[in-house]
This record gives structure tokens, C-alpha cells and sequence, in this order.
């Protein structure tokens, strides 16, 4: 029997094996047959929301300053892939309006995580919603933040999009959050998944993802924990794994 949950989600893309966040590494993720992706979004100096993990451009170009001080323009000449192999040298940062249209056709599902934590962005909530909601693609969308408050305006924006707070840890102050928030699910470090606690959100009809699960271990940690949903930056391999551990025997598994 094909069993679909829990859904592997690529990680930044399929990002041990390509540049994170670039069209290569979506690209894999896509052919390596995950269910999702993740990607973090910033905005540009002219407010283009963009795909790139770190507030700044530091670690993935060649080049110094934070995200918001550079136009759309500007970023679109950096190269992020050679920080991580120079044959990837021609990879460049994408809008989250060309990644959404890449995704259209296909049935992927698309986390977008807020990166709302360190840097002020106004309006931010309200523009990616925008972008979304133009492409008719707010029932394929995850929005995730590890700021609360990011969650609650897009709450206000629309209550029926689908909101799932980050957490490096489970405290009861988090379930009582996340059900005032009127939360999707939970993305939680993997460290901290269990079964008592994925039982605790699942009570409240909310999901919990996991993530970064990267090593076989953890996946079968987070299986038997009854995960909905794995963050991975390896999706060919997790999706072979967690087939083979969920059609193993019990015992075994
Ligand atoms: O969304 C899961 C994960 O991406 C959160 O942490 O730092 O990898 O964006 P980070
Ligand atoms: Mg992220």
C-alpha cells in the first residue's frame, strides 16, 4: 500500500546536494519526487520578495550587505551558486513570483518561511500574501515564520490560509500560541519531536513538521513519532528511507 504521509518537504530546496534556495536545487527537489518545498523569503530594497535563507549576502555571494539595501536588479547579478561549486556559478536569486510560477503546473506544495526574526521588512506579510493569492495558489501554501506576529497579520489578511509557527523547542506556552493564533501546524527542530508531544498538537487538529532530518536515525525518530510532515535537505534519500521503515514490521521499525 502507497503510503503518502508524512510529506517530504526539500529543504531550501534539495540543498545538500545544490546550491540552497537556486532553480537547481528546486529543480531536484522536484525530479527527486518530494511533495514540497521550502524556501525563505526576504524583500529587496524595492520590496521584490526573494528567495534566500540570510538576511544578508554574505555567505552565498561574493559580495557584503544586507538584503534589503540591494534593488531586485542588483541581486539578480550575484551569483549564489559558487559559494557551494563553481559549476554552479550561473545560478542567481529568484523572486518568489518566478519560483510560484515555476510550481504552478505542477502539484508541489510550497512552504514559504517569513524571515521576519531579524530584519524589519514593513508590509511584508501583505506582500507575499499578494503575490499568492494573484497566482490562485493560496491552497498549495504554507506560510511559516518563527515570528509570531507575522503569522497573526497574515491571519488578518485571510484566516483561512494555512500558518505554521517554527520552534527550535515544544513548551506548553507553544500550544497555548499556536491555538490562539488558530494555527495549521507546528514546525518543529526534529530534536524535539515525540510522540507525547506530536499527540498534544494532533489533539488540536494541528499538524507538526519537522525539521532539518537529514540523517536516517532522526527520520525514523520522527516517523514513530507520527510526523506530518519531514523538512529535509536530502528528499531523494529521505523519500527511499521513510518507504523502507514504514514498510518494515513493527518490530523492526
Ligand atoms: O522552515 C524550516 C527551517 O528552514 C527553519 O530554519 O534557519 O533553516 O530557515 P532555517
Ligand atoms: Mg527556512
Amino acid at each position: 500500500m502507497i503510503q503518502i504521509k508524512p510529506l517530504i518537504i526539500a529543504h531550501r530546496g534539495a540543498s545538500f546536494d545544490r546550491p540552497e534556495n537556486s532553480f537547481a536545487a528546486f529543480k531536484l527537489a522536484y525530479d527527486q519526487g518530494a511533495e514540497g518545498i521550502e524556501t525563505d523569503v526576504h524583500l529587496s530594497k524595492d520590496n521584490v520578495p526573494v528567495l534566500i535563507h540570510d538576511h544578508t549576502v554574505n555567505r552565498v555571494t561574493s559580495q557584503k550587505g544586507l538584503i534589503k539595501q540591494f534593488t531586485f536588479k542588483e541581486l539578480k547579478q550575484l551569483d549564489i551558486g559558487s559559494w557551494f561549486d563553481p559549476i554552479y556559478h550561473t545560478e542567481r536569486i529568484m523572486s518568489l513570483v518566478d519560483f510560484l510560477q515555476w510550481a504552478e503546473p505542477s502539484q508541489l506544495m510550497i512552504n514559504l518561511e517569513l524571515k521576519t526574526n531579524k530584519v524589519n521588512y514593513p508590509e511584508v506579510e501583505a506582500i507575499v500574501y499578494q503575490s499568492v493569492e494573484e497566482l490562485k495558489m493560496l491552497d498549495r501554501v504554507v506560510f511559516s515564520s518563527f515570528n509570531h506576529l507575522s503569522l497573526e497579520k497574515l491571519s488578518q489578511l485571510n484566516p483561512n490560509t494555512y500558518r505554521a509557527l517554527l520552534a527550535k523547542r515544544h513548551s506548553s506556552r507553544l500550544i497555548k500560541l499556536s491555538q490562539q493564533l488558530n494555527l495549521t501546524g507546528i514546525h518543529l527542530k526534529q530534536r524535539a519531536i515525540n510522540l507525547i508531544t506530536t499527540k498534544k498538537y494532533h489533539q488540536f487538529n494541528q499538524y507538526v513538521g519537522a525539521y532539518t532530518v537529514n540523517q536516517p536515525n532522526d527520520l525514523r525518530r520522527c516517523l514513530r513519532a507520527k510526523c506530518d510532515m519531514i523538512i529535509t535537505d536530502r528528499p531523494g534519500l529521505t523519500i527511499e528511507k521513510k518507504e523502507l521503515f514504514l514498510n518494515q514490521k513493527d518490530d523492526k521499525f
